[in-house]
Formats: structure tokens, sequence, C-alpha cells
């Protein structure tokens, strides 16, 4: 059975992009076709500015959300990144084997820093060696497959070279591993700048549907999204950013292909209309379960607890033999 690993990042609410992106096809798809880790990666949260009680309430709201998306401790694995020492032992192996100018080659690396810069703050290391946590995260497990969105491309780009050059140097130890994305809303953009990514972390409410938005306010946001100039409804992306995101959040909730169903609406109003609906009839059950969880967080606990039992035995082995690959003494 081929491995599947992805992980969700605590810092913000998660939103429509991370759903439609990944989380969908982890319940949907992942768990019951392939032996799959799902992880909430705290230790990348400390990477740019944080306030720790916000990253522990995040840690768990991820980990709530994750399951209320119908995620099956008896069908994959769940748990928190932290919990798992592997990752952050076989992530110094990974920095030992990446260099400097690939780190800050990476384009969320450049984006954050910039951003961090502009606020006048200062910028971590730990956002530089980001990408090798994540490759270590991947790599621990032997994955196969990353379900992700677009943004995560060049991360797992950079995770096969590592992956390819550990193996070259010391010894084939690590799989290397492909990316899977969805057909539709890869990338989700945000309804008040359509040419930039719905991103969980930007906090600017009006332009991200989070998951756990009331109906009404998921009304109000997509009703509210910019459009562009023109009237006609037609899927292009270039041209018309506004339009063909909200084209394709509708393909993605109902299915279809955002081009044909283009042809189906005379009016940005009617397919905001439409639009606005699917998206509350999708993220009802999940809201709806997320409530029931949050009512039994002893049971949220005890799914991380077993999870990370269960990927500490399935990671330890392969990053001992990392460990004794790279020239390190066994302690005995
Ligand atoms: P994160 O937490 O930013 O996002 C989690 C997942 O959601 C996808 N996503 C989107 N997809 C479509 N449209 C959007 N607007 C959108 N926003 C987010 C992301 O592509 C991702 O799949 N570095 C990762 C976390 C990570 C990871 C890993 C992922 C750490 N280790 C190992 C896979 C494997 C991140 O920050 O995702």
């Amino acid at each position: 059975m081929k491995r599947v690993f992805s992980g969700i990042k605590p810092t913000g609410h998660l939103t429509l992009g991370n759903y439609l992106g990944a989380m969908r096809r982890w319940s949907e798809v992942d768990q019951h076709e392939a032996d799959a880790l799902f992880c909430v990666v705290d230790l990348h949260a400390l990477t740019v500015d944080h306030d720790p009680g916000r990253v522990r309430r995040l840690s768990r709201q991820a980990a709530t959300l994750l399951l209320a998306t119908g995620l099956d401790p008896r069908l994959c694995t769940v748990f928190v990144q932290s919990h798992v020492d592997e990752h952050a032992r076989l992530s110094y192996l990974l920095e030992c084997v990446a260099t400097d100018g690939e780190m800050r080659r990476m384009i969320q690396y450049k984006e954050k820093a910039a951003a961090e810069r502009a606020r006048g703050g200062s910028v971590r290391l730990s956002l530089l060696t980001y990408p090798v946590l994540m490759a270590a995260d991947i790599l621990a497990y032997g994955t196969d497959e990353v379900p992700v969105g677009d943004d995560q491309t060049q991360h797992v780009e950079l995770t096969r070279d590592l992956a390819v050059r550990f193996n070259q140097r010391y010894g084939r130890t690590f799989v290397v591993p492909r990316t899977t994305h969805p057909e539709v809303a890869a990338r989700v953009m945000n309804l008040q700048d359509p040419t930039s990514k719905m991103g969980k972390s930007d906090d600017v409410g009006p332009g991200v549907v989070y998951l756990l938005d009331e109906p009404e306010t998921v009304r109000k946001k997509i009703m509210r999204a910019v459009t562009d100039s023109g009237s006609d409804v037609v899927h292009d992306r270039e041209a018309r950013p506004g339009v063909s995101n909200l084209l394709e959040i509708l393909a993605a909730c109902e299915g279809g292909d955002p081009e044909e169903l283009a042809g189906a609406y005379e009016t940005y109003g009617s397919l905001k209309k439409e639009t606005a609906e699917a998206v509350v009839e999708l993220l009802k059950p999940v809201q709806r379960r997320h409530q029931e969880l949050c009512a039994d967080p002893s049971y949220v606990e005890g799914v991380l607890r077993e999870g990370a039992e269960r990927a500490r035995e399935m990671a330890r082995p392969r990053v001992d033999a990392a460990y004794r690959a790279i020239g390190l003494l066994p302690a005995g």
C-alpha cells in the first residue's frame, strides 16, 4: 500500500483554501486508498513571530478540524509534529545535505522574509531552514505521495532533491516522493484580491473564508467578492481572476469543470449566490462535527496520543538508518 503524508501549519484559522486544496482529498480519498499520516506541524509555526498560547490553541483547533473533516483514526494516523522527535532529529541530518543557496531560492522564504522585514522584524533562522524540516516530515515516513495545494510544489521538489542526494551520497535510505494536487482549486485565491492566495495567516477577514465562519458570514464574504471589469461569466485566470476563482470554488464544491460551469451563469450575481450556497452546504457537516468534537476534548487528545505513538514507530527505523548511513557512531 502506498504511503501518504501531509501537514497543516497552525498559524491561523483554517480556510476554504486549505480545505479545497488539500484537506478534503485527505478524508475523501487518501485515508481510504493509502497508509496515510496527517500532521499538525506546530514546529513550523515557530518560524515566524508567534504567541505561545495562540500556537497551542490553533494546534488543538487544527487537530479537531482534521477529525471534523472526516479523518478516521481507524483508517489513518493523525498527530502533532512536536510529539514525534524524529522530525527534528532528521531535519538536522538533512541540513547537512542541503545548501543555503537552495534555501534562499524558495519562493515562500523570499515572501515571508520580505514581509517580516517590512514589519520591522527580524527573520528567524528557522524560516530559512523551514523546507528542510518539511523534507524531514515527508522523508521520515517513506512517503510515496504528498497531497498538497499548488503553493507547496516547490518545497516538495526540494524534498525530492534532498532524498536523491542523500541516497546517492550515503546509500539508499529514502523513498523519493511525488506531489498530488486536486484537479480544481489547487490554489484558491483571496476574494478581495484574487491575484493573491487565500492564506490563513493573512487574518484580513473579508477576503478569506474560514472553515468555522457562520453561514451568514460566508454568504457576505462571497457576495462581496471582487469581480472583474466586464460582466459576462468566463473562466480565464489571467484576464478574469475574480470570476475564475469563484467558478473554481463552485466547481470544487459541486464537482464539474469551471469552464463548463461558466456557461450556466449570465451574471456575476447569480454565480456568487450559487457559490455562497455551495460553500455553506460544504462546510455545514464539518462545522457540526467540529462542535461535537469540542464537547469531547479527551477524545481528540487520545487520538493525538495514539497517533504520535504510531508515527514514532513508523519513523524511527528510517531515521536511525539515516544516522548510521551518514556516519554517526551508534549509541550501542
Ligand atoms: P499550510 O498550513 O499553509 O497549508 C496546508 C495545506 O493547504 C494548502 N493550501 C491551499 N490550497 C489551495 N488554495 C489555497 N489558498 C491554499 N492555502 C493553503 C497547502 O498547499 C497545504 O497543502 N508547509 C506546509 C505544511 C507542511 C507540510 C509538511 C505539508 C509542513 N510539513 C509535509 C506537506 C508535507 C504549509 O505551510 O501548509
